[in-house]
C-alpha cells in the first residue's frame, strides 16, 4: 500500500494519491477480472474544515472498498484553491492522465460548462459535489451526477435547535423582551447551503413561535477567521443586545466563540450560538457547551456515497442500488445535534 503519496502540480498540491498500489491510466475494471480504477478528485480549496474531512472520510472508506473488492483504487486530490481556470486546468490534466471518473468540488458553482465540455469530449462521466449546480447545468449531459445533501433541511433543523433554546431557556431572552434578538454569519454568497440555511433557519423559529429581530448579518465566507472578524465588528455594535448567533456553517460559530472569548462579554452573557456541519471542532464546541448545537452534515455518508458512484461508473457497474434521485442525485439527510447526541457523533 502507498498510502498519501504526495505530489506538486503547477497549479497547487494533489493531497493524496491511492488507496492502494499505483495503478496504471484508465484500468476499467470493466468485464472480465476487475484491476484497477483511477478516480481524480478537485476541491474548492483544501482548508476548508468540512471539505477536507469529507476527503478524509473519501481515503478512508476507498482503502476499505479495495479490500473488499480487490480492486486498486488509485485517487488523486488536488486543490483549485479558489479558483475555477486552476480547477479547469486540473479537471484537463485527469483526463490527460486517464482517469475513469472525475468528482468536482465546483469554485463557481455556476461555472460548470468548461469541465462538462471536456469531460463529454473524452466520454469520462463527471460527479459534482457539496457545491450544487444548477439542474439545467447538470442535465447537458447524461453523464453527470450530484453528490450532496438536503440545504433546506439544515436550516429547518438549525432554525428548532434555536426556538427550543429560546423556549425551554427563558434566560436566553437577555432583556426579556420576548424577542430573539439575532444576528446571522452567512457562508459565500451565491453558495446554494448560504442562501438556503439562513432563509429555512429564521422561517423555522418563527413557524416555532418565537418572535424574532434582526440586528445584523454578515458574510464569512465559511471562514472561522472571518467570522471572528465580523463578530468582533458587531459585537462593539451590538454588545449583548445580540442573543443569538445563526451560523451557517460550524467554523462561523467557532469565529463568534473566538470573538466572544476575545471581548468582554461574561460568558454567562453570551449568546445561544448554532451552527451547521458537525465537524470535530464543531462537535467539541457542542460537548463544551459553547454551542447550543449544530446540524450534522453527513460528510461520510456523502463520501461513501460519491465512491461508491465512482466505483461503479468505473467499472460500468450497475448504479440501481445507488438509489440515485432523478437517476442523477444522491442526497443525504441532516441530522440535529445537541447536547444529548453530541457524544455519538464524537464516536
Ligand atoms: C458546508 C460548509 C462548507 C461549504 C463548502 C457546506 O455544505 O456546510 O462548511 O464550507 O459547504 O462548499
Amino acid at each position: 500500500m502507498e498510502k498519501g503519496i504526495k505530489r506538486v502540480c503547477a497549479a497547487g498540491m494533489v493531497l493524496g494519491l491511492s488507496a492502494g498500489m499505483l495503478a496504471g491510466c484508465g484500468g476499467g475494471a470493466g468485464q472480465g477480472e476487475p484491476k484497477s480504477i483511477r478516480i481524480g478528485v478537485s476541491v474548492y480549496d483544501q482548508y476548508d474544515t468540512f471539505v477536507s474531512q469529507m476527503m478524509t472520510d473519501f481515503n478512508e472508506y476507498a482503502a476499505r472498498r479495495e479490500e473488499e473488492t480487490g480492486v486498486v483504487i488509485s485517487i488523486e486530490i488536488y486543490n483549485a484553491a479558489g479558483s475555477q481556470t486552476t480547477q479547469n486546468s486540473q479537471v484537463e490534466e485527469m483526463l490527460d492522465d486517464g482517469c475513469d471518473v472525475v468528482c468536482v468540488n465546483l469554485v463557481d458553482r455556476t461555472e460548470p460548462t468548461t469541465i462538462i465540455d471536456m469531460a463529454e469530449k473524452n466520454q469520462v462521466p463527471v460527479i459534482f459535489f457539496n457545491r450544487e449546480l444548477v439542474e439545467e447545468d447538470l442535465e447537458r449531459w447524461n453523464q453527470l451526477y450530484y453528490v450532496g445533501a438536503k440545504a433546506f433541511e439544515s436550516g429547518v433543523m438549525e432554525g428548532e435547535i434555536a426556538a427550543d433554546s429560546f423556549k425551554e431557556h427563558p434566560e436566553v431572552d437577555r432583556n426579556g423582551d420576548g424577542i430573539f434578538q439575532y444576528i446571522v454569519l452567512e457562508g459565500e454568497a451565491g453558495h446554494q447551503d448560504a442562501i438556503v440555511r439562513t432563509e429555512y433557519a429564521v422561517s423555522t423559529i418563527v413557524e416555532n413561535g418565537v418572535e424574532v429581530e434582526k440586528l445584523g448579518y454578515a458574510i464569512a465566507n465559511w471562514n472561522r477567521a472571518q467570522a471572528q472578524t465580523k463578530m468582533t465588528q458587531m459585537l462593539s455594535e451590538y454588545g449583548t443586545e445580540i442573543e443569538l448567533v445563526i451560523a451557517n456553517n460550524d467554523d462561523m460559530a467557532l469565529g463568534a466563540i473566538d470573538a466572544l472569548k476575545a471581548s468582554e462579554v461574561d460568558r454567562e452573557e453570551w449568546p445561544v450560538i448554532v451552527g451547521i456541519d458537525g465537524t470535530d471542532v464543531g462537535l467539541a464546541a457542542v460537548a463544551a457547551g459553547e454551542m447550543a448545537g449544530t446540524v450534522y452534515n453527513d460528510k461520510k455518508g456523502q463520501a461513501q456515497a460519491m465512491l461508491d458512484l465512482a466505483y461503479e461508473l468505473s467499472v460500468d457497474g450497475d448504479l440501481t442500488e445507488l438509489d440515485l434521485e432523478d437517476g442523477k442525485y444522491i442526497r443525504l439527510p441532516y441530522a440535529k445535534v445537541g447536547p444529548d447526541e453530541v457524544e455519538t457523533y464524537m464516536e
